[in-house]
């Protein structure tokens, strides 16, 4: 009775230029495994979850990709979205739909960008939290010691009850400012949301109720229209009324009944060039170089280039290198926050 869902409709602008509109970082080998990063999502629940449990939830750009990628799914587990309408949305949908094929489910949603070191140690705090979400309305949430006050995630602060695994959430503040996520850091009774949620269906169904109703009674007019050929038509329009919302923002940071489990399993959301770096291999100066270069002087420098190219490079201090397709990009390493308005003045996503 379990499903695990795989988000992989996001876009990772952050991994720009290597990351296009085209073809986003979820599809991209950028650990050089020969596996993309939902390849290897895929297969870290592969030996534990039989294939017919796996749902892909992605927009119809990318369903040609997960096809090319994950070839062991069938047509039905793939979920394709008209339009990016963010979590919230992708998780509603599939929830809808899971709600169809087995009413008493209880699902896993996962993000296709994590890095997980100690899968041992993963499905351990996986085990617990499927435990704590057997009570129904409990959303439970896997969470990582921060080690930095990093903006770019949720901040949960819990109840510290002693001896138990799963603990009851205080407050879920999603990607707060600089000075809140510090303040958070040193108060110490903060963990990061890892991304990895883990309820009954009915649970979050209730939520949806609750706490995005109009997301709820869009689907919940539409399930009628399920798995038959007005499916399509139907997600068509109800996409186009929907506005963008995060599951973050739109249940979890609503709800009290929100769990979470620490997880000590070594996670690295690829969220980012400076993620990436931190993760890789790198020479006797801190540089981690993909590709063939020449370095003088130069120091922890994250540097990507295409096959026939050799870079030389001297005196430079932390910066990002990223040579890819029409663009090559040089920047300090860690102003991924710009990004946005690289991508959008350089017209060059696509
Ligand atoms: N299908 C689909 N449709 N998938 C999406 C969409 C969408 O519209 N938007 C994002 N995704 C996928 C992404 O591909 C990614 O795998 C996952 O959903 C999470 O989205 P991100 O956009 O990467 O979220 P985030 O990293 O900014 O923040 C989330 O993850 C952090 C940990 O990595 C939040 O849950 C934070 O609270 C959390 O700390
Ligand atoms: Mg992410």
């Amino acid at each position: 009775d379990r499903y695990i869902v795989i988000l992989a409709g996001g876009i990772g602008i952050k991994f720009w230029p290597t990351s296009r509109y085209h073809k986003p970082k979820q599809f991209l080998d950028l650990l050089g495994t020969g596996r993309s990063l939902l390849q290897m999502t895929f297969d870290r629940f592969r030996p534990y979850y039989d294939n017919r449990q796996f749902i892909v939830v992605t927009n119809t750009r990318y369903l040609p990709l997960v096809k090319e990628q994950l070839p062991e799914l069938a047509d039905e587990q793939l979920l394709v979205e008209p339009l990016r309408r963010d979590t919230a949305v992708s998780i509603a949908l599939a929830s809808y739909k899971i709600k169809k094929l087995n009413p008493n489910a209880r699902v896993l949603i996962s993000p296709s960008d994590q890095l997980i070191f100690n899968e041992k140690a993963f499905f351990e705090a996986i085990e617990l939290a499927m435990e704590g979400a057997r009570e129904s309305g409990n959303l439970v949430t896997l969470g990582i010691r921060p080690n930095r006050p990093d903006t770019s995630y949720g901040y949960i602060q819990y109840f510290p009850e002693e001896g138990k695994p799963v603990k009851k959430v205080k407050t879920f503040t999603e990607k707060p400012d600089l000075s809140l996520a510090t303040t958070f850091l040193e108060s110490g009774d903060f963990v990061w949301n890892s991304g990895t949620f883990i309820w009954k269906n009915k649970s979050i169904i209730a939520s949806f109720e609750k706490h995005l109703p109009e997301i709820a009674e869009v689907f919940e007019e539409g399930e009628m229209y399920f798995c038959t050929e007005n499916e399509r038509p139907f997600l068509k329009k109800a996409y186009s009324l929907i506005k963008n919302i995060s599951i973050d923002h739109g249940v979890l940071e609503k709800s009290d009944e929100v769990f979470t489990v620490l997880g000590d399993f070594g996670w690295s959301d690829l969220g980012s060039w400076q993620n990436l770096y931190e993760v890789s291999k790198k020479d006797e100066k801190k540089n981690t170089v993909l590709g063939e270069a020449l370095l003088y002087d130069t120091e922890n420098c994250f540097i990507k280039l295409p096959k026939d190219k050799l870079l030389v490079v001297q005196g430079l201090k932390e910066y990002l290198i990223s040579d890819s397709d029409n663009v090559l990009l040089i920047c300090k390493l860690g102003d991924e926050g710009k990004f946005r308005e690289f991508v959008t003045d350089a017209k060059k996503i696509d």
